[in-house]
C-alpha cells in the first residue's frame, strides 16, 4: 500500500471498541448465569478469537449490529471442547482463558498462530500452578501450546517479577475460582479493566494502583454494557494529527482510564496541544479529545510509565522521528515478546525511512528528523503496520507499505479511517 505526506486536515473520527476491554466483557459475561448484553465490542481478529474459544467450549454468542448478547454460564457449567482451542494472534485470549480454564472441571489445549507460538507462557504458568492449577506451556522454552487440566485452586498471595495486565487478569480470573482471597501485587501498576469489569458485574473486589484481591466462589449478576473507542487505535491519528502543522482532529468517545493515557502524557511532554472533553465514567472513564498540528519535540519514558504506553511505543516512536531533539525509550524490554520483536522491527523500518536510531537491550533512543519514503514491511504485526502508515503520511516521498493484512488483528477498519480522514488521497494501494 503507498503512502505520502499528508497536509493539514480537519476531521472527527470514532475508533471502534477497544480490544483489552472487550476480550474482559466477554470472558467475564460467559462466566456470569444469565444474559449479558455487551454493545460496540471490537471487530478486532483478536476478539473474534476470544468469541471462537468460548463457543468451542459450549457458550452460546447472539450477534446483532454493534451488540453481543451473551448467555453466560458458572464455570461449572461450561462444556470440554473437543478440538484445541484456537487463539490465533491473540495473548490475551490465551493467557486470561488460561486462568479462567485452570480452576475448570476438564482439559483443554490452547495454540495460537506462529507469532503466539512463539510467545512466553511461562508468566502465567509458574503463578497458576502456585494456586495449585495444572498447565503446561508444551512448546519450546514455556511456550505455546499450553495444556491445561482443570482442578480445584487455593487462593495466592503474589508479587508479579514482570508487569502485565494479563499475567495480572489471569490471576484474578483463577482467583474467582480459587478458595480463600487471592491477591496480587504488581511490579508497576498495570490496566485495570478486569478490576473494573468484574466490579462491574458485581464482584467483589479490591484494587488501587498496584493491588488487586479478589474472593472465590462469587456469582456475578448479568450485565448491559457499552465499550468505550480503543485508545490504542486512536493514537495512530492522535500522533498522525498531532505532527502535522495546521492539523485539527476530534477522537469522540474513547477510553481514558488512567492506566492507559500514557499517549496523552507522551503527547503533551511532546509539546503537542490537545483538551478533552469527558463523557461517562464508570465502569470505564470516556471522553471526546481535541487535538492540534504542530512541532514535537523529543520525550523520554521508563520505569512505572512503561505500562501506560506499552502498546502505544511503536507510533510514539514515530513521532519521535519527526520531532526536534532526542527520544529515549527504556525498560521496556516486553517490546521484544509481543507480536513481533518491536523493538529490532521498528528500528529496522524507521531505519529505512532515515530515521537515526540507537538499539538497547531495553528500549531504543531516536534522534529526531526528518523521514523519507521507503518500502517498509509490518513484520506481520499490526501495531507496526498502522505505525508504519502515519510515519509514511510524514515522510517526504512515497512510502510502500508491505503485510497490510495484518491490522485486523486490532482495527480491520484501519485503512478506510485513514482513507477518509485524509480525504482520499493517502492510502490508496499501489
Ligand atoms: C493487554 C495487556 C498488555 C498489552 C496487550 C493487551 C491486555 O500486555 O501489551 O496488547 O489486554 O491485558 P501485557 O499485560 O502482557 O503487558
Amino acid at each position: 500500500m503507498r503512502f505520502e505526506k499528508s497536509k493539514g486536515f480537519r476531521g472527527t473520527v470514532r475508533v471502534p471498541g477497544d480490544k483489552s476491554i472487550s476480550h474482559r466483557a466477554l470472558l467475564i459475561a460467559a462466566l456470569t448465569p444469565g444474559s449479558s448484553r455487551l454493545l460496540g465490542l471490537s471487530p478486532a481478529h483478536d476478539v473474534a478469537a476470544t468469541k471462537g474459544c468460548l463457543q468451542q467450549l459450549g457458550l452460546l454468542l447472539e450477534e446483532s449490529p454493534g451488540l453481543t448478547r451473551v448467555m453466560g454460564r458458572t464455570l461449572a457449567h461450561w462444556r470440554e471442547s473437543s478440538g484445541a482451542l484456537q487463539c490465533d494472534n491473540s495473548g490475551t485470549t490465551m493467557r486470561l482463558l488460561a486462568g479462567v480454564l485452570a480452576g475448570s472441571s476438564f482439559s483443554a489445549t490452547l495454540v495460537g498462530d506462529a507469532s503466539l507460538s512463539r510467545r512466553p507462557m511461562q508468566r502465567i504458568v509458574e503463578p497458576l500452578a502456585l494456586m495449585g492449577g495444572k498447565l503446561q506451556a508444551t512448546g519450546q522454552g514455556g511456550r505455546p501450546p499450553l495444556m491445561i487440566t482443570g482442578s480445584k485452586l487455593r487462593a495466592v498471595d503474589y508479587q508479579t517479577p514482570i508487569a502485565s495486565a494479563q499475567v495480572k487478569s489471569a490471576l484474578l480470573l483463577a482467583g474467582l475460582h480459587a478458595d480463600g482471597v487471592t491477591r496480587i501485587r504488581e511490579k508497576h501498576p498495570t490496566r485495570d479493566h478486569t478490576e473494573r469489569m468484574l466490579r462491574a458485574f458485581g464482584a467483589q473486589l479490591s484494587f488501587s494502583s498496584g493491588y488487586a484481591e479478589i474472593a472465590g466462589g462469587q456469582v456475578l449478576a448479568p450485565q448491559t454494557l457499552a465499550v468505550p473507542g480503543d485508545i490504542s487505535s486512536a493514537a495512530f491519528f492522535l500522533v498522525l494529527a498531532a505532527a502535522t502543522p495546521g492539523a485539527e482532529l476530534v477522537v469522540e468517545n474513547v477510553g481514558l482510564n488512567p492506566s492507559r493515557t500514557g499517549i496523552l502524557d507522551v503527547l503533551a511532554a511532546m509539546g503537542a496541544r490537545f483538551t478533552i472533553k469527558p463523557r461517562h465514567t464508570e465502569p470505564e472513564p470516556t471522553g471526546d479529545v481535541h487535538i492540534y498540528g504542530g512541532t514535537l519535540r523529543g520525550f523520554s519514558v521508563s520505569g512505572a510509565d512503561i505500562p501506560r504506553v506499552i502498546d502505544e511505543l511503536p507510533i510514539l516512536a514515530v513521532a519521535a522521528s519527526v520531532a526536534t531533539g532526542k527520544t529515549v525509550v527504556r525498560d521496556a524490554a516486553e517490546l521484544r515478546v509481543k507480536e513481533s520483536d518491536r523493538i529490532s522491527a521498528l528500528l529496522t523500518e524507521l531505519s529505512r525511512m532515515g530515521a537515526k536510531c540507537e538499539e538497547y537491550p531495553d528500549g531504543f533512543a531516536i534522534e529526531g528528523g526528518r523521514l523519507s519514503g521507503a518500502i517498509v514491511d509490518s513484520h506481520g504485526d499490526h501495531r507496526l503496520a498502522m505505525a508504519l502508515a502515519v510515519a509514511g503520511c510524514c515522510a517526504e516521498g512515497a512510502t510502500y507499505l508491505r503485510g497490510v493484512e495484518c491490522v485486523a488483528v486490532s482495527y480491520p477498519g484501519f485503512f478506510s479511517a485513514l482513507k477518509r480522514l485524509l480525504g482520499g488521497t493517502e492510502g490508496e494501494h499501489a
